[in-house]
This record gives structure tokens, C-alpha cells and sequence, in this order.
């Protein structure tokens, strides 16, 4: 499993603000903060937020915002708008969100001293190419990654202290298809899987890992991060059917596009190429189908 090296001080605890402590990785990030001693102030939308670290945000509207009157040395922005057919069927709703209110928050934040972690992906880039190059100019086909690429762009105009790290697929242990084909799998079911559909998985824990040690370096610029190579889903569920002592023919190997599924969420490539700072703080990129199954573990 690719570790980055933590290195601990114990006299320096820091304030840290997650932004979306309710998604994946927003709540992972925030157990890994406290775990290390960081004071974590998290925001949600969902009212009440009781314990007094939980701050009521919502990026719809600005004008709502909190005020950080405490200096925050580490944010991480992982709130937004992240499911793609939202986006494709709300651009307006979903551009306040994931790029306005983005903007319009990271500034406030800046403004109390917080260095920033920005959290984009790979569709802002088309998918036609492999380990794409962070200098290379996003063109994204969705309006997912439209709207990534306008936020990252405008962000990293704002301030040195401002880092964009993009990732291909996060996989945690709820991570779907995935959870699902393997509880099937193991219950003698088939389960259908693209061919043409591919993703290069992280594991949460090690994305984590990555996050902290950007955010312990005070790293800004832009990032890049993903798995070794893509795998399709087909093969992710061949795999998976191993894991469950499942029979191969139990895994149906179908077209998405065929099913229906629009071009632009099946992009032929996933991979990035890796950022030589991430290489330099001890990032690896993970074999795939080690990243999916450790990703998976509860
Ligand atoms: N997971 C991945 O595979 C992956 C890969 C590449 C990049 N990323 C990026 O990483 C970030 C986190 O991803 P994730 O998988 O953790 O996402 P997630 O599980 O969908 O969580 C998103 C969070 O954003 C919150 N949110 C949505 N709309 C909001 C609004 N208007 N105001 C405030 N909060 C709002 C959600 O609140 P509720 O919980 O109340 O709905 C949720 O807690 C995203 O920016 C995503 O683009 C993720």
C-alpha cells in the first residue's frame, strides 16, 4: 500500500477546516485530522449542526457564508455539486455551487490566513488521452469537469497559498458499483459490468495520506494524482468476484454505451500523469486493483 511518510510534531497543533465533512472524503479527512491532534472545524448543510465544530455552510449561498473570525492554518475544500448527471441536467444550480460559491469561499478563507486544498479530478480533461500532463490544458466533455476547470482555474489566480489537487476515482468501502458487486458476488448473484468504462482507483486511505502531507508541506500550485494504469469495470469486477469466491461467468461484461450511458462519462482514460512534487513528498501511484481492494476494506 503506497504510504506517504507522516511526520508527526506534536507541539504543532493546527486548526483545520474541512468544507463538506459529510462526503467521502470530506469525513475521512476530518478522522484523520483529529487522529493526529489538529482542532477540526467541519461544515455541513444539514441543520442542526450540534457539536460546536460543525459550521452551517452552504455554497449556494454566499451571502450566508460564516464568519471565520479564527485564524485557520489548513482548509480542505471538499464540498460540491459531485454527482455528474446533476451537473449535466442543472448547470446553473450546480455552477453556483461548484464554482461560485467555491470561489467566493476560498477568498473569505484566504483572507483568515488558511492555506487552501482544492479538490478537482480527472474529467477535466476528455478522456482521449492517458497520463495526462498537468500542463496540459484542460478540455473537459462534461459539465462536471467544465465546472472543475473553471474552479480550479480561477483559484489558483487567488493565491500562492492555494493547492488543486486533481484525482482520478476515490474508492472507499461504500464506494459504488463496487460495494454492491461484491456483497452480490459473494451472494451467488451476476452482476453487469462496463467494458467500456474505465477508472484508475485510489484508496481513501491512501488520498488521505496524500492530503495530509500536501497539507503539512504548505504545498501550493497545482497536482496531480491516480492510479498506476486504468482498469476497466469488467476487469474491476472480475476481480472482486475473485475476492468473493465468486465463478468468472457470474460477471456479465456489457457495453455502457449500450446502455445507454453518454460518451462523455465514458472517458477511455483515466490516468494522470503524476505530479514530480507528489513523487518528491513519497507518493507512489498504486497498482489499481490493490488501491480498489484497499479502498474497499472496512
Ligand atoms: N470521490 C471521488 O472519487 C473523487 C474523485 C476526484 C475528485 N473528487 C472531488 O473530491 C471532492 C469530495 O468528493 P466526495 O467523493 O467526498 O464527494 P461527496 O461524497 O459527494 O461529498 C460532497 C459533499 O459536498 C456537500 N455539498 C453538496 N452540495 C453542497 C452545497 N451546496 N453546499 C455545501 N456543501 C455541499 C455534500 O453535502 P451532503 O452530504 O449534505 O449532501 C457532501 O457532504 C469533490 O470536490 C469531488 O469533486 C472526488
Amino acid at each position: 500500500m503506497p504510504q506517504l511518510p507522516v511526520s508527526v510534531n506534536p507541539e504543532e497543533t493546527r486548526t483545520v477546516l474541512v468544507v463538506g465533512a459529510d462526503g467521502t472524503l470530506g469525513r475521512a479527512l476530518a478522522k484523520a485530522c483529529e487522529q493526529e491532534g489538529d482542532t477540526v472545524l467541519e461544515t455541513t448543510r444539514r441543520p442542526p449542526p450540534s457539536p460546536t465544530n460543525r459550521i452551517l455552510l452552504d455554497l449556494s449561498q454566499p451571502k450566508c457564508f460564516p464568519e471565520f473570525s479564527r485564524p485557520l492554518d489548513i482548509t480542505f475544500v471538499c464540498a460540491g455539486a459531485t454527482k455528474l448527471a446533476a451537473c449535466e441536467q442543472n448547470p446553473i444550480d450546480t455552477t453556483r455551487v461548484n464554482v461560485d460559491g467555491t470561489v467566493a469561499l476560498v477568498q473569505s478563507l484566504l483572507a483568515t490566513g488558511s492555506w487552501i486544498v482544492f479538490l478537482s479530478t480527472n474529467l477535466v480533461f476528455d478522456g482521449s488521452v492517458s497520463y495526462r500532463s498537468a500542463n496540459d490544458l484542460p478540455c473537459p466533455t462534461c459539465e462536471y469537469g467544465r465546472q472543475k476547470a473553471s474552479a480550479e482555474k480561477q483559484l489558483l489566480t487567488l493565491s500562492p497559498k492555494v493547492a488543486v489537487l486533481r484525482l482520478s476515482k476515490v474508492v472507499d468501502c461504500g464506494s459504488e458499483p463496487f460495494s454492491s458487486w461484491f456483497q452480490a458476488l459473494s451472494n451467488r448473484e451476476s452482476v453487469e459490468a462496463f467494458t467500456d468504462k474505465v477508472c484508475a482507483p485510489l484508496s481513501i486511505q491512501s488520498t488521505v495520506s496524500l492530503l495530509l502531507s500536501l497539507a503539512r508541506k504548505r504545498a501550493g500550485g497545482l497536482f496531480q494524482a491516480s492510479a498506476s494504469h486504468d482498469l476497466t469495470y469488467a476487469e474491476a469486477a472480475a476481480l472482486l468476484a475473485q475476492q468473493a469466491g465468486a465463478h468468472p461467468e457470474q460477471v456479465l461484461p456489457v457495453r455502457g454505451k449500450d446502455r445507454g450511458i453518454p460518451a462523455s462519462f465514458l472517458p477511455r482514460h483515466t490516468t494522470l500523469e503524476p505530479s514530480q512534487r507528489l513523487i518528491e513528498l513519497g507518493w507512489t501511484p498504486p497498482d489499481p486493483k490493490v488501491a480498489l481492494l484497499e479502498g474497499l476494506e472496512k
